[in-house]
């Protein structure tokens, strides 16, 4: 080999070795920088999830960073499904799981086998069972739930309807931590009010169909003893305001609700259900973007408190009634004026304000 040969050989080895410690070094930072994030929605019985917390999650985290990529899974009210979801992000090598689960107990397992694979997970908007999650987004569930009772209880009241007068309680699901504290919320108001609640229903899955089935018994029971619905959301809202209409009550007694759906609002300017609970879903979803890219570079985040021993963010719920539709949901841009005030519910608008 030749003087020359052997310095050419000896250069190219040592730009083989750069080059390569390059792509690696490369590799390595692109991982961080292009975190892939695994997002979990629990159904698509409640409009929120589709409607709002995937499109505005997954905007600000591309605002965040424009290398981020979303997968996104939404389980159609089913553990054993988001189970297998949540299985198959982890195969894909997602950096951090938020997860909203179907079922908060059940969802213990996810965060075990995320764990094990030192994947992060954000309890989003339901506590996840066993608090071996890094970080919990939600509202104060039982604020809500107490917003709803006392809206209905100080309606009966300002009607004049008599102590011992009837209310149904149409809560949420059994398997959502969330509907255990709206009830929480709601009893600590409707026991000690005079009110009495004729019977009482956790409605599977949010459905609105097995709403409307219980409340259609109870009519049958009851008929106008029923002088309220305590409804925990909008979608089982919707189900017993169909019931009382199909018994054809002739004054639907006032209905509750929560998530200022645009169904729920309408029903709301229509006249046929009373109040929704507005939780303002976008700064929860970006909260959980911001709290997602950081827990993926390893940060470690601190919450405003504390829940179950996970560090925590937890916002404020407010109330809504028709005449207050235009001052939050609209003043917000939760919904334009536009796409509530559709013809049939022009001329309602105009008396509520809603412009
Ligand atoms: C709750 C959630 C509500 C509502 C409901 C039905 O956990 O906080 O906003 O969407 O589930 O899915």
């Amino acid at each position: 080999m030749t003087m020359t040969t052997t310095r050419t050989v000896l250069a190219a080895a040592v730009l083989l070795l750069v080059a390569s410690a390059l792509t690696g070094c490369a590799t390595v930072a692109g991982t961080a920088n292009a975190p892939r994030v695994g997002l979990l929605l629990p159904d698509s019985v409640t409009s929120r999830y589709e409607a709002a917390d995937k499109p505005y999650f997954e905007a600000k985290l591309h605002a965040l960073n424009p290398r981020a990529t979303v997968l996104y899974a939404n389980a159609d009210g089913d553990a054993g499904k988001q189970l297998q979801q949540a299985e198959s992000m982890l195969t894909q090598g997602v950096n951090v799981l938020v997860l909203d689960p179907y079922d908060s107990a059940a969802a213990a397992s996810i965060v075990t086998e995320a764990t094990a694979k030192h994947v992060p997970v954000i309890s989003y908007d339901r506590l996840i069972a066993g608090g071996g999650a890094q970080y919990y987004i939600s509202f104060d569930n039982e604020r809500v739930g107490e917003l709803q009772a006392k809206a209905l209880v100080d309606k009966l009241k300002s009607d004049g309807v008599p102590a011992g007068s009837g209310i149904l309680m149409v809560n949420g699901s059994p398997t959502d931590n969330n509907a255990k504290l709206f009830k929480q919320g709601a009893h600590k108001i409707i026991d000690p009010s005079g009110y009495t609640v004729l019977g009482e229903f956790d409605a599977p899955g949010w459905e609105p169909s097995k709403a409307q089935d219980w409340v259609s018994g109870q009519v049958t029971k009851f008929g106008a003893r029923i002088t309220g619905v305590y409804a925990a959301n909008d979608a089982v809202a919707g189900g017993a305001i169909a019931a009382l209409k199909a018994a054809g009550m002739t004054t639907v007694p006032p209905v509750t609700g929560q998530d200022a759906e645009l169904a729920g609002i309408q029903r709301i300017l229509a006249g046929s259900q009373y109040m929704t609970v507005y939780k303002t879903i976008k700064p929860e979803a970006e909260k959980a973007a911001e709290i997602a890219l950081r827990l993926a570079k390893g940060e470690k985040p601190k919450g405003d408190t504390v829940v179950d021993g996970v560090q925590s963010t937890l916002l404020v719920p407010v109330a809504v009634t028709a005449d207050t539709i235009q001052s939050t949901i609209v003043k917000d841009g939760f919904y334009a004026a536009a796409q509530i005030c559709t013809s049939a519910y022009r001329a309602a608008c105009a008396v509520a304000g809603v412009k």
